[in-house]
C-alpha cells in the first residue's frame, strides 16, 4: 500500500511566494522609485488621464488625440496587434511623459483556445488544470499585445438562476480561493513582466453573486461576518496569489455600492490585506451610483468613487470631467489622486509596459496542439457522470448502431459558453464531428437533432428524432443551454430545460432504448426528470473548443470520468438558495418528513412535524455539492487523526484508506469537511476545508492523508474577531457533502 501525501495548493505556495517576495521586495523598491520620479512630473490632467479607461473606438483618429493629451491610461476591447502597437506607438512617443496604455481584454475561459467555463472547470478539483488553461489563455492573448485580463471571477454563487453562475468556480469559499489563486498564477506567470504575462483582475469585489433573487445587477444584503467568512476569502486568497488588480462590482450591498465602499476597498482590501495594486470600477459601475441612488450627478460619482478607494474608472468617464474641480474645492485631495496613479503606474513597471510596450505583430502563438490538448483534458476534467444504470456507460463494443439527436450534438457556437469573445466556432469540435472521428466504420451513427436549438419547440422534429433513434442500440441525448443562456445579464426564472427538449427526452426514453444523456449548460438545471428517464446522464457544461473529442472520448471509456458538482444542484427553483454549507437552524430536517402527497386530508397542523423543509421538494437536493460517479467505485474506510485533541497551533493530519474497488483505473477527488459543533455564532453543518484527486488502478488501495493545521478552523466570531473557538469539532473524509463517517476532534485552550 503506498503512502502518498496530500497538501493545501495555498500552503504549498507559502513558502514559494515568500521568497518571490523577497526578490520583488529589492525590484520594487527601484521600481517605487521610478514611480515617484514620473508623479513629479505629471500636470494633474496627466494624473487624472491614467485613471481613465476606455473602451476601443474601433478607429485609432478618434482616440489618438486622447492618448496624446495623456486622457487615456488603459483600452479595452483592442485586440487587432498592429492597431494595439499604433496605440501604444502615440502613448511612447507623441504622448508628453511616454506612459504605456495598459491593453484589457475579458479572457475568461480561454482567449482563442476556449477551455471549459470555469464553473466547468471547478468540477474538476483539479487547480493545475486551471492554472495551466490561464497560463494558456494568457500566452495566447498576450501574443496579441494583451496585458491585463478581468478574471477570474470568484464570487461565490448559491442561485444558478444567475446566469454569472458560469464564469465563477459555484458555490464553495474554500474551492473558490484554491481554484481563483490558481487562475491568478496561470496568468501572471512566473514574473509578470515576462512579456506572456498578463495581469489578473479577481472580481467582483465583492458580494456580487447573492444578488436578490439571482437577477443581475441586484441588490445584496451581506452582513459583515457573511460576508468575511463565506464571500471575502477567495479575494484574500487572491491577494496572496499576488493578484495585481481588482474589480469593484455592480451590486450595491446594504445600501452600498461597492464602487462607493469605502469599507471593502479601503479597510479591507489595502489596509487588511496589504493590495498595492490598481482597483477599477466594472463598466459604468461608477456612474450607475446615479441609478442607485448613491450619487446625484457625475461629480458626486467622481467623488464617491475616487475618494472610496477606486483608481481607474471603466468606461463611464466621470474622473477626467470632474476630478479637477473636485480637487479645487478640496472636495478629494491631490494625495489621493497621486496615490491612485501610484497604484497604475506602479503595475505598469512591473509588468514591464515601459521597456516593451510592443507586441511582435507575427508571433500569435494561437491554437497550438498544446493548448487543444491542454483544453480537451480540461474538458474531460470537468464532466461530471450524475448516473449511470447497468453500466451503460461506458459505451461497449457491442454496440454497433447510436443516434446522436439533441440540439447541443453540434452546436459549435453554443459549446463555447459564455464570454466568448475571441474563440471561433470554426474552430470548435463539437461531439458529433468527434465521434464520427473516432469511430470510423465500426459504429454506425445516425444524427438527427430533432430540435435545432436549445429553445425550439418542434414537434414534428422530435418525432423525427425518436423515429431515428428507434433504429440505435443506444440513443445519445445532447441536451442543454445556448451559449446565450448564461452569463452576464442573462438569468433565468424557469431552469427547466428550455423549449422542447424535455419532451425529447421523454419521448426518446419511452422507445425503451437506453438513452444516455449529455448536458452542455452555464449552471445547474432542474433535470429531475429527465435524470429519472435516462440511463446514464454526463454533465459536461459549456466544454469549449475541445469538449466534442472529450466527450466522445468520455464515452466509449478512452476517459473515465472524475468530476464532482462545484455547486448544489436543485431539485426545482423554489429550493434555491440550497447550498451544503448552511447552518443547522434550531428545527433541522430529518429526511423523514411527510411529503406533499403523503399528507392525509384534513391533517393536525403539528402532525407532519416542524423542521425546515420544504412539503413539495423536500430537503434534499436533486445533487449535493462534490457529488459525482466514475466507471469504478471506491471506499473509503480506516479515517485516523493524528490526534483527538489539538491545540491552534497543531497541525491535524487526517490518513484514510481509498481503494479503488471496481474493474477500471480511475480517480477519485476525496474531500475533507469540518463542523465546528458549537460557537460564539451559529456555524455551517460542514465546510469543505481539503480535497484530493487520487488515482487508482482496478484493486489498488492507497493511504491518503491531508494535512489541516488548526489555524485553518478560524472564522469570524462574535467579536467580528478572525479566531479558532475551542471546543469540539467533527470531520468527515468522503465522495461528496452528503456521505462519510463523522470522527471527532476537540480544539483546546
Ligand atoms: C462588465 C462585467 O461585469 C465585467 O465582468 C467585465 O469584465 C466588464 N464588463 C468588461 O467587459
Amino acid at each position: 500500500m503506498k503512502v502518498i501525501k496530500v497538501f493545501f495548493a495555498g500552503l504549498l505556495l507559502l513558502p514559494l511566494t515568500s521568497c518571490v517576495q523577497e526578490t520583488t521586495k529589492k525590484g520594487d523598491e527601484a521600481i517605487e522609485r521610478k514611480v515617484e520620479s514620473i508623479l513629479s512630473r505629471m500636470t494633474l490632467e496627466e494624473k487624472i488621464g491614467q485613471m481613465n479607461q476606455i473602451s476601443s473606438y474601433g478607429n485609432i483618429g478618434d482616440m489618438s488625440n486622447l492618448i496624446k493629451k495623456g486622457e487615456v491610461g488603459s483600452i479595452l476591447n483592442e485586440v487587432d496587434p498592429v492597431r494595439i502597437n499604433a496605440l501604444q506607438r502615440i502613448a511612447m512617443e507623441e504622448s508628453r511623459l511616454g506612459i504605456p496604455l495598459l491593453m484589457a481584454r475579458d479572457v475568461i475561459h480561454g482567449f482563442k483556445t476556449i477551455f471549459p467555463i470555469p464553473l466547468g472547470q471547478a468540477a474538476s478539483f483539479n487547480p493545475q488544470i486551471v492554472k495551466d488553461g490561464a497560463r494558456i489563455a494568457a500566452i495566447e492573448a498576450s501574443s496579441v499585445g494583451i496585458r491585463w485580463t478581468f478574471a477570474p471571477m470568484i464570487d461565490i454563487a448559491r442561485d444558478p438562476r444567475w446566469g454569472r453562475i458560469a464564469e465563477g468556480c459555484g458555490e464553495d469559499t474554500y474551492l473558490t480561493s484554491v481554484m481563483g489563486a490558481a487562475m491568478v498564477e496561470g496568468f501572471q506567470g512566473d514574473s509578470l513582466n515576462s512579456p506572456t504575462s498578463i495581469a489578473a483582475c479577481p472580481k467582483h469585489f465583492v458580494g456580487y453573486g447573492a444578488a436578490e433573487g439571482g437577477r443581475d445587477y441586484n441588490s445584496t444584503f451581506i452582513p459583515e461576518r457573511r460576508l468575511r467568512n463565506v464571500y471575502l476569502p477567495p479575494f484574500e486568497a487572491a491577494v496572496k496569489a499576488g493578484a495585481t488588480t481588482f474589480m469593484t462590482s455592480f451590486n450595491d450591498n446594504d445600501g452600498v455600492p461597492s464602487t462607493g465602499n469605502t469599507f471593502i476597498l479601503k479597510d479591507v482590501l489595502r489596509r487588511e490585506w496589504g493590495f498595492d495594486g490598481i482597483v477599477v470600477s466594472d463598466w459604468a459601475s461608477a456612474s450607475e451610483m446615479i441609478n442607485h441612488g448613491f450619487a446625484a450627478d457625475s461629480k458626486e460619482v467622481a467623488m464617491k468613487s475616487v475618494n472610496a478607494g477606486v483608481d481607474m474608472e471603466m468606461v463611464s468617464y466621470t474622473f477626467v470631467k470632474e476630478l479637477p474641480g473636485l480637487i479645487k474645492e478640496g472636495k478629494v485631495k491631490e494625495s489621493t489622486v497621486n496615490d491612485a496613479v501610484r497604484n497604475i503606474l506602479r503595475i505598469k513597471y512591473r509588468l514591464g509596459l515601459f521597456d516593451n510596450p510592443y507586441v511582435d505583430e507575427k508571433q500569435h502563438v494561437l491554437y497550438a496542439p498544446s493548448h487543444l490538448e491542454a483544453a480537451r483534458q480540461a474538458a474531460v476534467e470537468s464532466a461530471i457522470l450524475l448516473k449511470n444504470d447497468k453500466d451503460v456507460l461506458p459505451l461497449q463494443a457491442s454496440v454497433r448502431t447510436v443516434a446522436v439527436v439533441g440540439p447541443m450534438a453540434n452546436a459549435p457556437y453554443e459549446q463555447l459558453g459564455t464570454w466568448v469573445f475571441d474563440g471561433e466556432k470554426a474552430r470548435t469540435q463539437t461531439p458529433l464531428s468527434a465521434i464520427r472521428e473516432m469511430l470510423g466504420d465500426r459504429v454506425q451513427v445516425i444524427y438527427e437533432p430533432g430540435l435545432a436549438y436549445s429553445r425550439e419547440k418542434n414537434p414534428a422534429g422530435v418525432a423525427k428524432a425518436v423515429a431515428a433513434a428507434g433504429r440505435a442500440d443506444v440513443i445519445l441525448a445532447f441536451v442543454g443551454e445556448e451559449s446565450i443562456l448564461s452569463g452576464e445579464a442573462h438569468c433565468l426564472a424557469d431552469l427547466n430545460l428550455q423549449g422542447d427538449q424535455g419532451t425529447l427526452i421523454a419521448a426518446l426514453a419511452k422507445t425503451g432504448k437506453p438513452v444516455v444523456t449529455v448536458v452542455m449548460a452555464g449552471r445547474p438545471l432542474t433535470i429531475g426528470k429527465e435524470v429519472e428517464v435516462s440511463a446514464a446522464v454526463l454533465y459536461a457544461f459549456h466544454p469549449g473548443t475541445m469538449g466534442g473529442p472529450a466527450i466522445a472520448d468520455l464515452l466509449w471509456g478512452r476517459a473515465v470520468p472524475s468530476g464532482k458538482t462545484p455547486v448544489t444542484f436543485p431539485k426545482m427553483v423554489g429550493q434555491i438558495p440550497v447550498y451544503y454549507a448552511h447552518n443547522n437552524t434550531g428545527r433541522p430536517a430529518t429526511r423523514t418528513e411527510t411529503l406533499l402527497n403523503d399528507i392525509p386530508v384534513e391533517a393536525g397542523q403539528t402532525s407532519l412535524g416542524n423542521t425546515s423543509f420544504y412539503m413539495d421538494a423536500g430537503f434534499d437536493p436533486l445533487f449535493p455539492f462534490g457529488y459525482g460517479l466514475s466507471y469504478t467505485t471506491f471506499e473509503y474506510s480506516n479515517v485516523k487523526l493524528s490526534s483527538a485533541t489539538l491545540k491552534r497551533e497543531d497541525v491535524l493530519t487526517v490518513t484514510f484508506d481509498l481503494e479503488n474497488t471496481g474493474r477500471r483505473e480511475g480517480t477519485e477527488i476525496a474531500q475533507l469537511y469540518v463542523q465546528d459543533k458549537v460557537g460564539s455564532v451559529t456555524r455551517p453543518v460542514k465546510e469543505l476545508k481539503r480535497f484530493t484527486r487520487v488515482t487508482l488502478k482496478p484493486g489498488e488501495k492507497k493511504n491518503v492523508s491531508f494535512e489541516l493545521p488548526v489555524s485553518e478552523l478560524a472564522f469570524w466570531n462574535i467579536d467580528m474577531a478572525r479566531v479558532v473557538e475551542a471546543g469540539d469539532f467533527g470531520l468527515w473524509v468522503a465522495a461528496d457533502s452528503q456521505s462519510g463517517e463523522e470522527v471527532f476532534f476537540k480544539v483546546t485552550d
